[in-house]
């Protein structure tokens, strides 16, 4: 009885396990009801009184043996498994994840504002459905002006005194009505006209609108300016040429061409051989329209200029059809950067 209970005891001592099935067979083997421990303290009592006790003793200690050694093998296969699932090899590339892109147009808005920002401009906003004061007699249209005509207006049919916005400059006189000056601020946003759509025009599109109003603001100003934001926009190379132009509500007014970023002024068919494309509009705000905000023209001058983020868009990224922009298709979106 004694060999057996100390042949039993170098097998508990000896048992290896390297997975849990191993755990499980340990346990039936020698500590579960019918295990060999069991089985020995079956055998137990056939033994003579005398010897009973000391061999109760032995056993009592093989038990024990056996269970703290059941409890440590099942740490270890814990702990094994616990270090597998942290046994990666964290240099490998992960997964792509599909995240959005930003809208092209966007990416010029964002950067369009980056560069007026710091030039101390804010960013004002106003409505799209606007009337016929603030969107045209404020700025200097005359009633049945044909430069109302410039702008193929959207009127709503059942109210012909409102309209969607021709253009941002709905913007201007909104803030200029509303508070007093200086003001130095930039106004993205959509408009809208009445054009057959087509790769060069659409029915609605999106500009930004700037304004700056204070004492002896001069046209020096105006140009230093876009001057400023041309090199900042489209590379320090870039040339700015003005060209002198009518809107009824600057005076005088000018528009913004830059040098041609696809053939750099040697003559391409994006700028239709000339080496230069427009940008914007602009001009010295027309007193008329100060008078109409309740500002006084003696006091204060400004310049204003508008340009579309379309346009800008697609000189950035050579892009040749308006109505990508509004397609929304994925294959066209996703070639844009995802991270501002
Ligand atoms: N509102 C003009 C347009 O839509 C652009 C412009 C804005 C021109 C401000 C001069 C000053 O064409």
């Amino acid at each position: 009885m004694k060999e057996r209970i100390e042949q039993i005891r170098n097998e508990v001592l000896a048992f290896l396990v390297d997975e849990k099935a191993g755990v499980e067979k340990f346990r039936l083997e020698f500590i579960s009801k019918k295990g060999k421990i069991s089985e020995l303290f079956e055998g137990i009592k056939s033994v003579t009184a005398g010897d009973r006790k000391e061999l109760g003793k032995v056993l009592n200690e093989l038990k024990q043996l056996a269970e703290s050694k059941f409890k440590e093998l099942q740490e270890s296969i814990e702990s094994k498994s616990n270090h597998d699932l942290t046994d990666f090899d964290l240099t490998l590339p992960t997964i792509p994840n599909k995240t959005g892109s930003h809208h092209p147009l966007n990416l010029t808005r964002y950067r369009i504002i980056e560069i007026f920002e710091r030039l101390g401009f804010n960013v004002e906003d106003g409505p799209e459905i606007e009337d016929d004061w603030h969107n045209f007699t404020a700025l200097n249209f005359p009633e049945n002006h044909p430069a109302r005509e410039m702008q193929d207006t959207f009127f709503i049919e059942k109210n012909p005194d409102i309209l969607l916005r021709t253009h941002t400059s709905n913007v201007q006189i909104r803030l200029m009505k509303d508070r007093k000056p200086p003001f130095r601020a930039i106004m993205p946003g959509r408009v809208y006209r009445n054009e057959a759509i087509s790769a060069r025009a659409h029915c609605f599109f999106h500009q930004v609108e700037g304004l700056y109003v204070d004492k002896n603001v001069g046209f020096s100003d105006l140009k230093q300016t876009l001057y400023h934001f041309a090199k900042e926009m489209f590379g320090k190379d870039t040339k700015i040429r003005l060209r002198p132009s009518y809107f009824p509500f600057t005076e005088p007014s000018a528009e913004i061409d830059i040098s041609c970023l696809i053939c750099h002024g040697k003559g391409c068919n994006v700028c239709k051989y000339s080496g230069w494309v427009e940008i914007a509009g602009s001009g010295i705000v027309h007193p008329n329209v100060l008078r109409h905000c309740g500002i006084d023209p003696e006091e204060y001058t400004g310049f204003a200029f508008g340009m579309g983020i379309e346009r800008i868009t697609m000189l950035r990224h050579s892009i040749n059809d308006l109505r990508l922009f509004s397609e929304n298709d994925i294959r066209f979106l996703k070639q844009f950067k995802s991270v501002y």
